[in-house]
Protein backbone atom coordinates (compact mmCIF):
# COMPACT_ATOMS: atom_id res chain seq x y z
CA UNK A 1 0.00 0.00 0.00
CA UNK A 2 1.46 3.15 -0.56
CA UNK A 3 1.09 6.28 2.17
CA UNK A 4 -1.47 8.26 -0.37
CA UNK A 5 -4.06 4.95 -0.02
CA UNK A 6 -3.25 3.79 3.72
CA UNK A 7 -4.32 7.94 4.46
CA UNK A 8 -7.54 7.16 2.72
CA UNK A 9 -7.97 4.00 4.00
CA UNK A 10 -7.38 5.57 7.63
CA UNK A 11 -9.33 8.40 7.32
CA UNK A 12 -12.32 6.13 5.88
CA UNK A 13 -11.66 3.61 8.97
CA UNK A 14 -11.71 6.93 11.32
CA UNK A 15 -15.25 8.36 9.47
CA UNK A 16 -16.48 4.52 10.58
CA UNK A 17 -15.76 5.16 13.86
CA UNK A 18 -16.71 8.59 14.04
CA UNK A 19 -20.81 7.55 13.43
CA UNK A 20 -20.53 4.54 15.03
CA UNK A 21 -19.62 6.51 18.50
CA UNK A 22 -22.64 8.84 17.58
CA UNK A 23 -24.72 6.08 18.89
CA UNK A 24 -28.08 5.26 17.86
CA UNK A 25 -30.07 8.50 19.65
CA UNK A 26 -31.12 11.76 18.99
CA UNK A 27 -28.94 12.45 15.56
CA UNK A 28 -29.99 14.99 13.68
CA UNK A 29 -30.72 14.05 10.39
CA UNK A 30 -28.19 15.18 7.57
CA UNK A 31 -29.83 16.81 4.74
CA UNK A 32 -29.77 15.72 0.92
CA UNK A 33 -29.65 18.03 -1.91
CA UNK A 34 -31.37 15.96 -4.77
CA UNK A 35 -32.15 19.14 -6.81
CA UNK A 36 -30.09 17.04 -9.74
CA UNK A 37 -32.98 14.66 -9.76
CA UNK A 38 -36.44 14.76 -11.63
CA UNK A 39 -39.52 15.44 -9.23
CA UNK A 40 -42.05 13.05 -8.28
CA UNK A 41 -44.64 14.92 -7.13
CA UNK A 42 -46.44 15.10 -4.12
CA UNK A 43 -47.51 11.97 -3.15
CA UNK A 44 -45.65 9.01 -2.08
CA UNK A 45 -44.79 6.32 -4.64
CA UNK A 46 -44.54 2.40 -4.16
CA UNK A 47 -42.28 2.09 -6.98
CA UNK A 48 -38.53 3.20 -7.56
CA UNK A 49 -38.73 6.49 -10.13
CA UNK A 50 -35.28 6.64 -10.60
CA UNK A 51 -34.25 3.14 -12.23
CA UNK A 52 -32.34 3.16 -15.51
CA UNK A 53 -34.96 2.08 -17.26
CA UNK A 54 -37.35 4.52 -16.37
CA UNK A 55 -35.17 7.68 -16.76
CA UNK A 56 -32.10 6.27 -18.57
CA UNK A 57 -29.19 5.96 -17.06
CA UNK A 58 -27.09 9.01 -16.47
CA UNK A 59 -29.80 10.19 -13.69
CA UNK A 60 -29.59 6.22 -12.62
CA UNK A 61 -25.75 7.07 -11.94
CA UNK A 62 -27.15 10.63 -10.29
CA UNK A 63 -29.31 8.60 -7.94
CA UNK A 64 -26.87 6.42 -6.88
CA UNK A 65 -23.96 8.97 -6.27
CA UNK A 66 -26.55 11.18 -4.35
CA UNK A 67 -28.01 8.28 -2.40
CA UNK A 68 -24.61 6.75 -1.18
CA UNK A 69 -23.63 9.94 0.29
CA UNK A 70 -27.62 10.24 1.93
CA UNK A 71 -27.28 6.89 3.04
CA UNK A 72 -23.80 6.78 4.37
CA UNK A 73 -24.62 9.59 6.62
CA UNK A 74 -27.68 8.93 7.89
CA UNK A 75 -28.41 5.21 7.65
CA UNK A 76 -25.00 3.51 7.87
CA UNK A 77 -24.71 4.15 11.96
CA UNK A 78 -27.23 1.52 12.53
CA UNK A 79 -27.16 -0.41 8.56
CA UNK A 80 -23.37 -0.88 7.90
CA UNK A 81 -21.17 1.01 6.00
CA UNK A 82 -21.58 0.54 2.11
CA UNK A 83 -24.54 -1.17 2.89
CA UNK A 84 -22.94 -4.26 4.69
CA UNK A 85 -24.60 -4.80 7.51
CA UNK A 86 -23.16 -5.77 11.12
CA UNK A 87 -25.83 -7.43 12.58
CA UNK A 88 -27.57 -4.31 14.31
CA UNK A 89 -30.06 -3.67 12.04
CA UNK A 90 -31.10 -5.90 8.62
CA UNK A 91 -28.97 -6.04 5.57
CA UNK A 92 -30.64 -3.92 3.05
CA UNK A 93 -29.29 -5.45 0.10
CA UNK A 94 -31.55 -8.21 -0.13
CA UNK A 95 -34.44 -6.14 -0.18
CA UNK A 96 -36.34 -7.19 -3.74
CA UNK A 97 -35.52 -3.92 -6.13
CA UNK A 98 -38.85 -4.72 -7.75
CA UNK A 99 -42.20 -2.82 -6.28
CA UNK A 100 -42.89 -5.59 -3.30
CA UNK A 101 -39.43 -4.89 -2.02
CA UNK A 102 -39.57 -0.95 -2.86
CA UNK A 103 -43.12 -0.36 -0.72
CA UNK A 104 -41.51 -2.40 1.86
CA UNK A 105 -38.21 0.01 1.55
CA UNK A 106 -40.32 3.08 1.62
CA UNK A 107 -42.83 2.52 4.54
CA UNK A 108 -40.01 2.05 6.93
CA UNK A 109 -38.42 5.23 5.31
CA UNK A 110 -40.91 7.09 5.89
CA UNK A 111 -42.16 6.14 9.16
CA UNK A 112 -39.38 3.70 10.74
CA UNK A 113 -40.15 1.07 13.31
CA UNK A 114 -41.26 1.80 17.18
CA UNK A 115 -41.49 -1.19 19.28
CA UNK A 116 -43.11 -1.28 23.19
CA UNK A 117 -42.58 2.41 22.90
CA UNK A 118 -38.94 2.14 21.80
CA UNK A 119 -37.80 4.03 18.47
CA UNK A 120 -35.84 1.09 16.99
CA UNK A 121 -35.66 3.56 13.59
CA UNK A 122 -36.50 6.62 13.51
CA UNK A 123 -38.65 8.04 10.43
CA UNK A 124 -37.66 10.20 7.91
CA UNK A 125 -40.21 10.86 5.55
CA UNK A 126 -40.12 14.51 6.35
CA UNK A 127 -36.68 14.73 7.06
CA UNK A 128 -35.34 14.16 4.18
CA UNK A 129 -38.34 13.73 1.57
CA UNK A 130 -39.35 11.25 -1.35
CA UNK A 131 -36.37 12.46 -3.48
CA UNK A 132 -33.79 11.34 -0.89
CA UNK A 133 -35.99 8.28 0.16
CA UNK A 134 -35.51 6.85 -3.62
CA UNK A 135 -32.00 7.99 -4.26
CA UNK A 136 -31.48 6.11 -1.01
CA UNK A 137 -33.07 3.12 -2.21
CA UNK A 138 -31.22 3.48 -6.09
CA UNK A 139 -28.13 3.36 -4.13
CA UNK A 140 -29.14 0.44 -1.56
CA UNK A 141 -30.32 -1.66 -4.58
CA UNK A 142 -27.22 -1.57 -6.53
CA UNK A 143 -24.99 -2.87 -3.90
CA UNK A 144 -23.03 -5.67 -5.02
CA UNK A 145 -23.50 -9.08 -2.83
CA UNK A 146 -20.73 -10.48 -0.38
CA UNK A 147 -18.35 -12.05 -2.85
CA UNK A 148 -19.05 -10.64 -6.07
CA UNK A 149 -15.65 -9.86 -7.03
CA UNK A 150 -14.03 -13.08 -5.64
CA UNK A 151 -14.52 -14.84 -9.18
CA UNK A 152 -12.60 -11.75 -10.55
CA UNK A 153 -9.72 -10.95 -7.79
CA UNK A 154 -6.91 -12.61 -9.84
CA UNK A 155 -7.59 -10.80 -12.84
CA UNK A 156 -8.56 -7.10 -11.12
CA UNK A 157 -5.32 -7.21 -8.99
CA UNK A 158 -3.49 -7.53 -12.02
CA UNK A 159 -5.03 -4.62 -14.07
CA UNK A 160 -5.06 -3.01 -10.49
CA UNK A 161 -1.01 -3.26 -11.24
CA UNK A 162 -0.62 -2.28 -14.79
CA UNK A 163 -2.88 0.83 -14.02
CA UNK A 164 -0.91 1.89 -11.09
CA UNK A 165 2.33 1.59 -12.63
CA UNK A 166 1.79 3.27 -16.36
CA UNK A 167 1.37 -0.27 -18.17
CA UNK A 168 -0.70 -1.55 -20.42
CA UNK A 169 -3.07 -0.03 -22.40
CA UNK A 170 -5.58 2.27 -20.51
CA UNK A 171 -8.31 2.22 -23.16
CA UNK A 172 -8.41 -1.91 -23.37
CA UNK A 173 -7.86 -2.02 -20.00
CA UNK A 174 -11.05 0.14 -19.47
CA UNK A 175 -13.12 -1.80 -21.90
CA UNK A 176 -12.20 -4.92 -19.65
CA UNK A 177 -13.01 -3.67 -16.48
CA UNK A 178 -16.32 -2.84 -17.88
CA UNK A 179 -17.40 -5.88 -19.02
CA UNK A 180 -16.29 -7.08 -15.60
CA UNK A 181 -18.40 -4.58 -14.11
CA UNK A 182 -21.47 -6.02 -15.75
CA UNK A 183 -21.22 -9.64 -14.53
CA UNK A 184 -20.72 -8.24 -11.08
CA UNK A 185 -23.92 -9.48 -9.01
CA UNK A 186 -26.32 -7.67 -6.60
CA UNK A 187 -28.46 -9.38 -3.87
CA UNK A 188 -31.52 -7.23 -4.98
CA UNK A 189 -31.68 -8.61 -8.32
CA UNK A 190 -30.94 -5.53 -9.65
CA UNK A 191 -29.11 -5.90 -13.05
CA UNK A 192 -26.47 -3.30 -12.78
CA UNK A 193 -24.17 -2.89 -9.71
CA UNK A 194 -22.19 -0.54 -8.76
CA UNK A 195 -18.96 -1.80 -7.33
CA UNK A 196 -15.76 -0.51 -6.97
CA UNK A 197 -15.13 -1.92 -10.80
CA UNK A 198 -17.71 0.17 -12.52
CA UNK A 199 -16.15 3.09 -10.20
CA UNK A 200 -12.73 2.62 -11.32
CA UNK A 201 -14.43 2.51 -14.92
CA UNK A 202 -15.62 5.91 -14.30
CA UNK A 203 -12.27 7.31 -13.12
CA UNK A 204 -10.05 6.15 -16.34
CA UNK A 205 -10.84 9.38 -18.60
CA UNK A 206 -7.24 9.17 -20.65
CA UNK A 207 -5.22 10.72 -18.02
CA UNK A 208 -2.53 9.09 -15.88
CA UNK A 209 -4.16 10.93 -12.71
CA UNK A 210 -7.28 8.63 -14.04
CA UNK A 211 -5.39 5.55 -14.15
CA UNK A 212 -3.77 6.54 -10.70
CA UNK A 213 -7.55 6.83 -9.38
CA UNK A 214 -8.73 3.98 -11.09
CA UNK A 215 -6.06 1.77 -9.09
CA UNK A 216 -7.24 3.21 -5.92
CA UNK A 217 -10.19 2.07 -6.58
CA UNK A 218 -9.38 -1.49 -6.81
CA UNK A 219 -7.15 -1.45 -4.37
CA UNK A 220 -9.64 -0.75 -1.50
CA UNK A 221 -12.24 -2.82 -3.64
CA UNK A 222 -9.74 -5.44 -3.13
CA UNK A 223 -8.75 -5.11 0.25
CA UNK A 224 -12.04 -4.69 1.64
CA UNK A 225 -13.32 -8.22 0.34
CA UNK A 226 -10.39 -9.71 2.19
C1 LIG B 1 -31.19 4.09 14.79
C2 LIG B 1 -30.86 3.00 13.92
C3 LIG B 1 -31.41 3.04 12.50
C4 LIG B 1 -31.22 4.04 11.56
C5 LIG B 1 -30.47 5.36 11.72
C6 LIG B 1 -31.87 3.58 10.37
N1 LIG B 1 -32.45 2.36 10.58
FE1 LIG B 1 -33.53 1.27 9.25
N2 LIG B 1 -33.89 -0.15 10.65
C7 LIG B 1 -33.39 -0.16 11.93
C8 LIG B 1 -33.86 -1.34 12.63
C9 LIG B 1 -33.52 -1.73 14.07
C10 LIG B 1 -34.69 -2.05 11.73
C11 LIG B 1 -35.44 -3.34 11.98
C12 LIG B 1 -36.85 -3.00 12.33
C13 LIG B 1 -37.72 -4.21 12.26
O1 LIG B 1 -37.57 -5.10 13.10
O2 LIG B 1 -38.52 -4.28 11.32
C14 LIG B 1 -34.66 -1.28 10.49
C15 LIG B 1 -35.35 -1.66 9.35
C16 LIG B 1 -35.25 -1.00 8.13
C17 LIG B 1 -35.88 -1.47 6.91
C18 LIG B 1 -36.66 -2.76 6.74
C19 LIG B 1 -35.64 -3.85 6.40
C20 LIG B 1 -36.16 -5.24 6.33
O3 LIG B 1 -35.43 -6.11 5.82
O4 LIG B 1 -37.26 -5.51 6.81
C21 LIG B 1 -35.57 -0.55 5.95
C22 LIG B 1 -35.97 -0.60 4.50
C23 LIG B 1 -34.75 0.47 6.56
N3 LIG B 1 -34.57 0.17 7.88
C24 LIG B 1 -34.21 1.56 5.90
C25 LIG B 1 -33.46 2.57 6.50
C26 LIG B 1 -32.95 3.71 5.79
C27 LIG B 1 -33.09 3.96 4.31
C28 LIG B 1 -32.30 4.49 6.71
C29 LIG B 1 -31.64 5.84 6.51
C30 LIG B 1 -32.43 6.86 5.84
C31 LIG B 1 -32.41 3.82 8.00
N4 LIG B 1 -33.11 2.65 7.82
C32 LIG B 1 -31.88 4.29 9.19
C33 LIG B 1 -32.57 0.81 12.48
C34 LIG B 1 -32.18 1.99 11.87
Amino acid sequence: MTHFIRGIAAALALAGIATMAAGHGDVAPQPVNTDALPDVGEEWLIENPYRADKVGEEIWAKAVEIGDSAYNQNCARCHGLGVVSGGLAPDLRFLEAAEYGDEWYMERFQHGYTQDGTTKMPGFGEVLGQKAGWAIRTYVETRPEDGALDAHTARLTAIRDELATGGGDPAKLKEELAAISTEVQTASGAPVSDSVVRRAVLFLDGTPEGSKHAAEALTIGLSATH
